[in-house]
């Protein structure tokens, strides 16, 4: 992994004149400043790696699991050079990242861009504007960001502090799921029968899924957070689990919640976070001064309403304050963690979010709505129709589906924004300002689903359960401070209501972020055409875009 530095930054200006004091203001200001070009090579290679007693070759990033970090400062622009050395198509997609007018890095397959086949490259080019906190990248093609995943670490500009005291160290730490199988093997599978994918084995730390399981739980299958009594830590959290929503705890110790999809909120405090799939989350965890015990479990289970089956298991990972002996580790007493269908400690964790909304980072919540949109997401089934391609081992002879407004989204076998670029798809409108409101259905069962929305961060206005009732509903948004995200669960049998405004031109997909509803079609796009001025308008893809 090769990082360079590019040009200078303009904050090493030494200012004299008023026009250069005014230059040095406009480049401290969030999102103008010019920053670095930071490099990195990714080598999509096949390596073997063991968990669970099950050792296979898995495709990776330069051969690590999870794949390499990624650090750049608020205001850099990131270059990624990917190369294609595995025998299946892949993309990247920079989770989160806004993207502005840079629609043809964004990522995902058959939407801004055709994958890279075997043996292709593609250079990843955007700058990363108006945005600090955690974020991740991951493969966007099938289920290939199983394994192929890793943290994208934005830091604010040099000189700018956190809102909040500094930490003493701060560890990403990613949440996966771990398949003995294949999972590309898994999904075929379940698109050729119709019914539901088998579940994975664990959950995992950084790659570990930790001692709860069989053939696990050595000094190397364990992830372990080693800390110093009285000092303070950041999680920067990120769940880039397949298929669940999971529930979090830390035994014996209280985690402030900072930053949530790299946007700052106000501090609250939590025993139990919940975090889906998609979403990151900055926590701070102050280390005991007097610690009870040498060493704690930090926990993680997951949170679903489905009725199909899911991986129900606890994988554990270490609070260290002194080192462990191996057997030491199956010891510790796990976090108590809510019932995996605890919608009611759902609820109470989700309703703390608020956004910072403070003078440097304010709220830009849109007070009036151009168009409104209601869309209903859910799972449902489609009828066994013949000549099927596959069989139908779905809820009474059906064939598992998911769709936005009963419409299953089938991915287009050209990718949708050279589509666009060529003007044979319908425009929104720039600037237009857009509400959303995502009604979950219970067609086969209610549960949550994480939508998440590519080039956007969006103001959560306001959620409820059962149906979305806007005579009365409306009144009682969240205008002033409501946290924004890239990534929202729409609670079980309920509703959530965003704001964005669509000023980044491009195509966006939006998306369940379960990857198995992904497979089934719970995806839709939108359309984000041109303004009128020149720095409003999409440029032209770069020439090493691949081809379908
Ligand atoms: Cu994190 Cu469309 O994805």
């Amino acid at each position: 992994m090769a990082m360079g530095m590019g040009m200078g930054s303009a904050r090493r200006l030494r200012c004299a004149s008023p026009a250069c004091l005014l230059l040095a203001f406009l480049l401290a200001m969030p999102g103008l400043t010019a920053g670095l070009t930071r490099r990195y090579t990714f080598n999509v290679t096949m390596a073997t790696v063991t968990r669970l007693c099950t050792t296979k070759s898995i495709p990776t990033v330069n051969g690590r699991f999870p794949g390499p970090r990624i650090t750049v400062r608020e205001g850099d622009r990131l270059v990624v050079s990917v190369h294609n050395n595995i025998n299946n198509n892949v993309t990247f997609h920079w989770h989160g990242v806004r993207q502005l007018r840079s629609a043809w890095a964004d990522g995902p397959a058959y939407i801004t861009q055709c994958p890279m086949r075997p043996g292709q490259s593609y250079v990843y080019n955007f700058r990363i504007v108006g945005q600090r906190g955690t974020l991740w990248w991951h493969a966007h093609f099938s289920w290939l960001r199983a394994t192929l995943h890793g943290p994208l670490v934005i830091l604010p500009p040099r000189g700018v502090p956190y809102p909040f005291p500094k930490p003493y160290r701060e560890v990403p730490l990613m949440l996966g799921e771990w398949f003995n199988a294949d999972p590309e093997a898994v999904i075929k599978q379940a698109l050729q029968t119709g019914g539901g994918p088998n579940v994975s084995d664990a959950y995992t730390f950084n790659g570990f899924p930790g001692p709860t399981y069989n053939c696990s739980g050595g000094g190397n299958s364990t992830f372990k957070l080693k800390v110093k009594p009285g000092r303070t830590y950041m999680l920067r959290l990120i769940n880039a689990a397949l298929n669940d929503e999971l529930f979090f705890a830390v035994a014996n110790h209280t985690l402030t919640v900072v930053q949530a999809d790299a946007s700052y909120v106000k501090p609250f405090a939590a025993t139990t976070l919940v975090i889906s799939p998609g979403q990151t989350m900055d926590v701070l965890l102050t280390a005991a001064t007097n610690p009870s015990s040498t060493a704690f479990a930090i926990a993680v289970a997951p949170y679903t309403n489905t009725v199909g089956t899911f991986d129900n298991t606890t994988a554990t990972a270490v609070l260290e304050y002194t080192p462990q002996r191996p057997a030491a580790l199956r010891g510790l007493p796990a976090p108590p963690l809510p019932r995996y269908n605890d919608t009611g400690a759902v609820t109470n964790f989700s309703s703390n979010f608020r956004s910072l909304a403070s003078a440097r980072y304010p709220a830009r919540v849109p007070l009036s709505v151009d168009r409104s949109f209601f869309f209903a997401v859910g799972l449902g089934a489609d009828p066994c129709q013949s000549p099927v391609n596959g069989t139908c081992q779905g809820p009474n002879n059906t064939r598992f589906a998911a769709s936005i407004n009963n419409v299953s989204f089938v991915m287009p076998k050209t990718s949708l924004l050279q589509a666009h670029y060529q003007r044979r798809v319908v425009p929104l409108a720039f600037n237009t300002s857009v509400e959303v409101v995502l009604q979950d259905t219970s067609i086969q069962g209610a549960e949550s689903h994480p939508l998440h929305l590519h080039g956007y961060d969006f103001h959560v206005v306001g959620t409820g359960f059962g149906n979305y009732d806007a005579a009365n509903d409306t009144a009682k948004y969240n205008l002033v401070d409501p946290v924004q995200r890239n990534t929202i669960s729409v609670p079980t049998a309920g509703w959530v209501a965003i704001r964005f405004v669509a000023n980044n031109p491009g195509v966006w997909i939006m998306h369940c972020h379960l990857d198995v509803h992904l497979s089934w079609g719970l995806s839709m796009a939108w359309l984000v055409n041109d303004g009128p001025l020149p720095n409003q308008k999409l440029p032209p893809p770069p020439s090493d875009i691949p081809t379908c």
